[in-house]
């Protein structure tokens, strides 16, 4: 008989999200109400920054970042193409290019080297993304768009609580910095986002952008420039306080099982597991993906996994090939190091609560699919 199946992700929901939601429920204020803003403001205590403004996702606060960055048709911004569609497609909305350039091999992240070699006359600015929660390049990027004059734009969807390896946590080095609350995240509003403003009046234009372009004191029908409905409700928003109380926990226990999973999975022979920490860097558990040995077959592999009740995913896919990018030219085998990775990587089940006999189970479960 198969074991219960394991989780491939598990959110942290406790009494205190549910006494939450219920008190938002009670009250009969359900949008742009005191927990929307009690969301906000213990979020960004909790980072260590003034302001923190909310969407309704985090595809909506990169739109917005990149609207707030006055990036639009005929801009070039470089991205990395191995991270979520959604880093890419929110140049799109505003008709701006993305300019793919490859990955560094052991942090995954966006090449600094290699992002500065795609400069062009038209660059407005650079998107590196700190992925799987391991922080990008920060002080490199940040040379590079002080000496070339572009903008910058941090996608930390996945990297609620890295710190960099200048020892500074994601989103608070003073540019543009976005997160993301989808369930499968570090902390969970169900749906939702949080963007980092720069200053109090891009924080008063982004609120007024997310909320159809109204100003903070204006009525319900008026609208002082373009905006969009990207707010968060207050139900999410109850779900985010209760878990930004509990963040430092969930963190801790999610590298804890990653330790857990670096004790079984290390001596698995050609898997490669994430990356460790380099100097002050410190990783922000989001998933644990493993590389596969060359000329695995990772479908096959997958497959054997789920047979054993072990959910595994390929992730993430380079999507420069996506067709939304097609009109800009870009084939298989122009960023070779990206594309690599992507073929090899594969997400393992993880959550803050893994088991040691859970890990045994996954690791032993592993070894058998790779033998075939
Ligand atoms: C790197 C990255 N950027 C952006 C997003 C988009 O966030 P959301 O799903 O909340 O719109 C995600 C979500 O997984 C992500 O991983």
């Amino acid at each position: 008989m198969t074991p219960e199946p394991l989780p491939l992700a598990k959110p942290v929901i406790g009494e205190e999200e549910e006494r939450l939601v219920l008190e938002v429920l009670r009250s009969g204020q359900l949008s742009l109400g005191p927990m929307g803003r009690r969301f906000e403001e213990e979020f960004a205590a909790w980072l260590g920054v003034d302001d923190a403004v909310s969407t309704n996702s985090g595809t909506t606060a990169l739109h917005l970042g990149v609207r707030a960055n006055g990036w639009g048709p005929g801009d070039e911004v470089i991205v990395t193409p191995f991270t979520f569609v959604a880093s890419a497609n929110s140049l799109l909305y505003e008709g701006v290019k993305p300019v793919f350039a490859d990955i560094d091999p052991v942090t995954l992240n966006l090449d600094p080297a290699a992002a500065e070699a795609a400069i062009g006359e038209n660059t407005a600015g650079i998107l590196p993304v700190d992925i799987f929660g391991y922080s990008a390049a920060w002080p490199e990027f940040e040379r590079i768009a002080e000496a070339r004059g572009l903008g910058l734009l941090e996608d930390s969807a996945q990297a609620i609580g890295a710190i960099d390896e200048e020892g500074r946590k994601a989103g608070t080095r003073g540019h543009l910095s976005i997160f993301a609350f989808y369930a499968n995240k570090q902390m969970t509003t169900g749906e939702g986002g949080m963007i980092i403003p720069r200053n109090p009046a891009e924080a008063e234009r982004l609120r007024s952008e997310r909320n159809q372009g109204r100003a903070v004191d204006m009525n319900w029908l008026d609208h002082d420039r373009l905006g969009f409905n990207y707010r968060l409700s207050d139900v999410a928003a109850a779900i985010g306080v209760a878990q930004v109380a509990k963040l430092d926990r969930i963190l801790a226990d999610r590298a804890a099982a990653a330790a857990i999973y670096a004790e079984h999975l290390g001596g698995i022979e050609g898997v490669k597991l994430p990356s460790p920490d380099q100097g002050m860097a410190r990783r922000s558990w989001f998933v644990y993906t493993v590389q596969l040995p060359e000329g695995t077959d990772r479908d096959a592999v997958i497959h054997r996994l789920a047979e054993v009740g072990i959910p595994a995913k390929a992730y993430l896919p380079a999507i420069h090939t996506l067709p939304q990018f097609a009109e800009f030219g870009y084939r298989d085998g122009m960023f070779p190091v990206a594309e690599g990775v992507a073929a090899r990587s594969m997400a393992l089940p993880f959550y803050g609560d893994l088991s040691e006999a859970d890990a045994t189970r996954v690791a032993g479960a592993l070894e058998t699919a790779l033998r075939g």
